[in-house]
């Protein structure tokens, strides 16, 4: 398909992906493994697989599975705060990936040091214009901006404030737009703004090559905007970083897990690190419960408010192509419009 305007907007984004659309679908947690991943990047997008809390050795296996399904560039996500971060550092670095993507919290110097030292390109995520900044001066080719629409671990801004902080201001590196986009359309929108490409997760998670379970898809189909919402901290003394899931049972042992927990504090019965520990493994398993086993009551269902964009399962080639059309069709009309 000839994209007379998509190809001229994006061409910053497609040409550091090395794909031919500058769409990622970004790594899910139990979601992204080497499947779905070689299906977006066969596709013509860009495939990020998901370390996550990976052993090292099933890590190696799933890069390798990817690099077995497809010849075309993928990338690999990189929790900063996961137990096996420095070993996960070291494989990617092995393994002479194009591109490596760090996620959690801010990576360190030297882990952005050894990853290109291997040659990969490497990305980050930036919350701020200020740390959009560190990030680029510590090495970052590439940024993520995700709004808090996201499905998954989230910030406290939205997409579109984002957007107009940081990618306006932002020239030296190319920037991806993440967070409830669920249509071509609004693709569109942020290439206009500056935007080097889009991310998104929730659509794919719902693909025909998802490893998902069908109970997990379904979920997502019959779900609305309103339902992906975002948990709450009840104490900055314990704190909680946001997941944006649709609301089921789990929410609700969230809250009550959170509530326990500020009382064992505060009776000295546990101390704040390990508490905190406790809710971050509380979202591992409850998001395995739902994707892998299909529990979507007690299990986490992660998703977007891009959620109200999953009206079907589709192949990954369908989702990619009406994405593609619609960002096109955009354009098209804005310039064709006289
Ligand atoms: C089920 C699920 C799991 C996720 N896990 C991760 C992860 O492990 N690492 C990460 O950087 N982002 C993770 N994300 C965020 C996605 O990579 C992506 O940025 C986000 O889904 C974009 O917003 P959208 O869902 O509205 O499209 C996850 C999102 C979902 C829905």
């Amino acid at each position: 398909m000839e994209l007379k305007y998509l190809d001229k907007l994006w061409e910053k984004g497609i040409r550091f992906l090395g794909t031919r659309y500058a769409i990622l679908c970004g790594a899910m947690t139990w979601v992204s493994e080497s499947r779905l991943v070689s299906a977006v990047s066969n596709h013509g997008c860009f495939g990020v697989l998901a370390g996550g809390n990976l052993p090292v050795e099933m890590l190696e296996k799933e890069i390798e599975a990817t690099q077995a399904l497809t010849s075309q560039p993928f990338g690999v996500n990189l929790i900063t705060i996961a137990p096996n971060f420095e070993k996960h550092v070291e494989l990617v670095s092995q393994k002479r990936l194009s591109h490596v993507i760090f996620a959690g919290a801010i990576p360190p110097d030297k882990a952005i040091a050894q990853v290109k030292a291997s040659g990969a390109k490497v990305i980050c995520f930036a919350s701020t214009l200020a740390l959009a900044k560190k990030m680029i001066k510590a090495g970052a080719d590439a940024l993520i901006i995700e709004g808090n629409e996201a499905g998954g671990h989230i910030g406290p801004v939205s997409t579109t404030v984002l957007a107009q902080e940081i990618l306006l201001h932002i020239q030296k590196v190319p920037v991806f737009v993440a967070g409830g986009i669920g249509t071509g359309e609004m693709i569109a929108q942020y290439l206009l703004m500056g935007a080097a490409g889009c991310q998104l997760g929730t659509r794919f998670a719902a693909a025909e090559e998802s490893i998902a379970h069908p109970q997990f898809k379904k979920k997502l189909i019959d779900s609305d905007a309103r339902d992906a919402q975002q948990t709450y901290q009840f104490d900055p003394f314990l704190p909680v970083v946001p997941v944006r899931a649709i609301v089921n049972k789990a929410t609700k042992r969230f809250n009550q897990l959170q509530l326990n927990l500020l009382r064992e504090l505060e009776e000295g019965k546990i101390d704040r690190k390990s508490a905190q520990m406790k809710l971050e493994e509380f979202w591992v398993g409850a998001l395995r419960s739902a994707v892998i086993d299909g529990d979507v009551e007690n299990g986490s269902v992660m998703a977007g408010q891009s959620v109200a964009f999953v009206k079907e399962v589709q192949p990954v080639r369908e989702i990619i192509r009406e994405l593609v059309e619609g960002a096109e069709r955009k354009l098209a009309s804005l310039w064709e419009q006289g």
